[in-house]
């Protein structure tokens, strides 16, 4: 099937007591036009249990050009793991280099990070969203008190959606505890990130993100420099808004 309209609201609702490999399966059953979204982080755990449903499962990366070593070697692990063609996206060039020759390539830290997210991962994000009917991402309610408490796990994404027509966006692990999330990673003997095991708990890129310490919640060690309410990228760009 492919771009149809769903009652998401209902959708959702139903879906809630649901556990992501459930999830996963309605939404591979639903759409052919189907691609899931990965960080190279924790989020391996999406791969691992839609690779068990659909092998050829598609799966892109956002590469801004600014991710750790660790987590570049980390996806070729997994496309040699899963033996999976996972398309790595470029932001564009030309964009890339006039805002470092005007603003240097550490700009986030001065005005804020939308500039460069937006040049480095929003866009790119959003000529890929324009190729499918559907996404799956690993955003969980857990992740960010101040803005993805409320995530459903299935949404109308407005924010990407083609004109006139529906994109849906699937979000299997919102009710999943980070602690599930590695029960699960550590049980099945799944590949993870070696930036785990130095204190890392929530990675994007490597300017922008740090270890956290005791007791701190992973989020405290994106964007760091910034209010907890401010901590999304734009690619989650539904979150701010709700
Ligand atoms: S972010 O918006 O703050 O960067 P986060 O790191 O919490 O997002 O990851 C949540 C989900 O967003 C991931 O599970 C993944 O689906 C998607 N995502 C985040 N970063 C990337 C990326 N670089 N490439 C592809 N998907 C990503
Ligand atoms: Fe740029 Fe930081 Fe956003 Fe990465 S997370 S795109 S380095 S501002």
């Amino acid at each position: 099937m492919s771009g149809q309209l769903l009652n998401t609201v209902d959708l959702d609702a139903k879906l809630q007591d649901q556990t992501p490999q459930q999830i996963l399966e309605f939404a591979l059953g639903e759409f052919d036009n189907i691609a899931l979204s990965f960080s190279g982080a924790e989020d391996v755990v999406l791969v691992d249990m839609a690779h068990k449903i659909r092998p050829d499962i598609e799966v892109f990366c956002l590469d801004t050009g600014r991710l750790h070593a660790e987590t570049y070697q980390f996806i070729e692990q997994v496309r040699k793991r899963y033996n999976l063609n996972i398309e790595v996206l470029s932001p564009n060039g030309e964009a890339v280099r006039k805002l470092v020759t005007e603003k240097g390539l550490y700009s986030f830290y001065e005005d804020n990070h939308q500039e460069c997210c937006g040049i480095r991962k929003i866009t790119p994000l959003r000529n890929k969203l324009l190729e499918v009917d559907a996404w799956i991402t690993g955003q969980r309610k857990d992740q960010s008190p101040g803005t993805r408490a409320q995530i459903p796990v299935i949404q109308n994404d407005k924010a990407f959606a083609r004109p006139e027509e529906t994109l849906t966006k699937f979000n299997p692990l919102a009710n999943w505890s980070s602690k599930q999330v590695w029960d699960y990673i550590r049980y099945n003997d799944v590949p993870y990130n070696a930036l785990h095991d130095q204190g890392y708990i929530s990675i994007g890129c490597e300017p922008c993100t740090r270890p956290v310490g005791p007791n701190q919640h992973e989020r405290e060690g994106r964007w760091w420099w910034e209010a907890a309410t401010k901590k999304e990228c734009g690619l989650h760009q539904t979150n701010i808004e709700s």
